[in-house]
């Protein structure tokens, strides 16, 4: 949100008294004095006038959980624990998760309290590549690789899929990049083989990948060069 819409939205002030104090060199956004009301601040901005504070500022929280198979991807279920269930972290109902992982799929889950960041990550426009090692139940052969290059058509959705890359690392387990993420994605394209995938696990979502220290159901914090990465 602009700061001058953060400060005529505080029960004290109204738009003429954000001007003024805007004009007024009195206002701070995390300790830097701004006088431009255009400037944006967040739930994570610490916004001061003089000495009082107006919003402390949350801090930002940035997960990477290696799912395990059997936890849903959800901040609540009736049936199933969730992938909240495995954290053990304050106010875990700040949290949502960047993107998410069938029920029976592994490996690399997001999870953070920063909607812009996850919003960067997750919408189409972004292309972000997401690798996934697939093991299936009939032989991968190499016309797999052109059909997923060419993209293929999914009529309930009507629109084909983006161009994704795909290496055979041996008769029955592949690599598959997608730059996308429609709904059972990988197993409808290995669907159109009749081929069933009997195992899915994330290995990275664009320059993240899944620490290989983390056993199933482990997670830890991401650093700050994981979190700028993206
Ligand atoms: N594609 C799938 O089919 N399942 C997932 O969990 C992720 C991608």
């Amino acid at each position: 949100m602009r700061l001058d819409r953060f400060i005529s939205n505080l029960p004290q002030f109204n738009r003429q008294a954000a001007r003024r104090l805007l004009a007024s060199g009195q206002l701070r956004v995390d300790g830097a004095v701004v006088s431009d009301g255009l400037c944006e601040v967040s739930q994570f901005s610490r916004i001061e006038l003089n000495s009082e504070l107006l919003q402390a500022g949350k801090t930002a929280r940035y997960f990477m959980l290696h799912k395990p198979p059997g936890v849903v991807s959800a901040t609540a279920h009736d049936e199933h624990r969730t992938v909240l269930d495995l954290l053990d972290e304050p106010d875990k109902a700040e949290l949502h998760l960047a993107g998410r992982l069938d029920l029976n799929t592994s490996g690399l889950l997001l999870i953070t309290n920063d909607g812009q960041w996850s919003r960067r990550l997750t919408e189409p426009s972004s292309r972000l590549g997401k690798v996934y090692r697939v093991e299936t139940e009939q032989p991968i052969t190499p016309e797999y690789i052109e059909v997923f290059a060419g993209g293929l058509y999914f009529a309930y959705e009507d629109l084909t899929t983006l161009p994704a890359e795909l290496l055979i690392l041996s008769s029955h387990s592949a690599l598959l990049t997608l730059h996308e993420g429609r709904y059972h994605q990988v197993k409808r394209m290995f669907g159109h083989f009749q081929n069933k995938v009997i195992g899915l696990h994330r290995l990275s979502m664009g320059a993240i990948e899944l620490d290989p220290q983390l056993a199933p159901g482990q997670y830890r914090a991401l650093s700050a060069a994981e979190i700028a990465r993206c």
